[in-house]
């Protein structure tokens, strides 16, 4: 078992609801296997307490920083001191650094995760088409990268229109050529579909898109890590759909947010 002293560095997870993050056991578990003397613990935090947790942690001198998940992505960026160009560019942020002085410098890796895990399931999303649920920070980040990955088109749906035609928008400030169009719930024709929505992290979430739409050679791609196994994914599997699972994506942000924390091995340097 990790032994907590005082010189412990402290990391958090900010996150609401806070009972399914993974997070904590994934990196205290990479800490020990960097032989990092620093703990990670869950932080829940609602939208209406952000701001003021978000400034009390500028104080915390042996902080080293936070993961920021649903649904602060977004939020969080408005409260940094300093961002990252691509967490610019995406307007969301999923880890916060504290530096030394107390400023926060927060970064976006949801895209490089996904996109990560996904060749590291043996899926290269280059030349194939893509539908993605979901226009906040993580599905931002994910389009961008999906883009950057080289996608030959990309059709983003979500419940509030005008947050899908304002990400087209930057898409195309990014790449004048990528091919991205907002649709509908409908994901048919399209070799990727990934739900980047919170939809699905409740029992009783309804589906974030028309799953009798889905077919065989389409792969399922879902984000959440709990449950393991969405309604989403099961709907997928019964229609002949491969699924990817969310755990792929955490997996491949572990390393890259703790070196972006300042964890390079047993002593942390941020
Ligand atoms: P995150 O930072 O994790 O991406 P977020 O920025 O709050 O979280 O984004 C949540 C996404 O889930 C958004 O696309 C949101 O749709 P809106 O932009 O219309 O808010 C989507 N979402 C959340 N609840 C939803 C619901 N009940 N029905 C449909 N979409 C929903």
């Amino acid at each position: 078992m990790k032994i907590i002293t005082g010189v412990t560095r402290v990391y958090g997870i900010l996150a609401d609801p806070i009972h399914h993050v993974q997070t904590p056991q994934r990196m205290n578990e990479h800490f020990a296997a960097l032989d990092h003397d620093g703990v990670l613990v869950p932080l829940h935090a609602g939208a209406d307490t952000l701001a003021r947790v978000v400034e009390g942690l500028r104080g915390l001198r042996n902080l080293g920083g936070v993961i920021v998940t649903v649904p602060h992505k977004t939020a969080i960026v408005e409260l940094c001191d300093e961002v990252t160009d691509s967490a610019r560019l995406i307007g969301a942020a999923n880890v916060v650094r504290r530096e030394a002085d107390g400023r926060l410098v927060g970064h976006m890796l949801d895209g490089e995760g996904f996109v990560g895990g996904l060749r590291d399931a043996g899926v290269d999303p280059r030349g194939r088409s893509a539908y993605l649920a979901g226009a906040g920070g993580a599905a931002n980040a994910i389009a961008f990268a999906l883009v950057q990955a080289g996608v030959s088109r990309l059709t983003i749906a979500n419940r509030t229109r005008a947050k899908a035609e304002d990400l087209k928008q930057r898409l195309a400030r990014l790449d004048p050529a990528a091919v991205v169009s907002v649709g509908t719930p409908d994901p048919s024709g399209h070799d990727l579909v990934v739900n980047a929505t919170s939809l699905g992290l409740r029992e009783d979430d309804p589906l974030p898109l028309d799953t009798t739409r889905l077919a065989p050679g389409q792969r399922v791609c879902e984000i959440i890590m709990q449950p393991r196994v969405t309604a989403l994914l099961q709907a997928a599997a019964q229609r002949g759909c491969a699924i990817h699972h969310g755990a792929p994506m955490l997996a491949a942000q572990i390393a890259l947010m703790a070196r972006f924390l300042g964890v390079r091995g047993p002593t942390a340097v941020a």
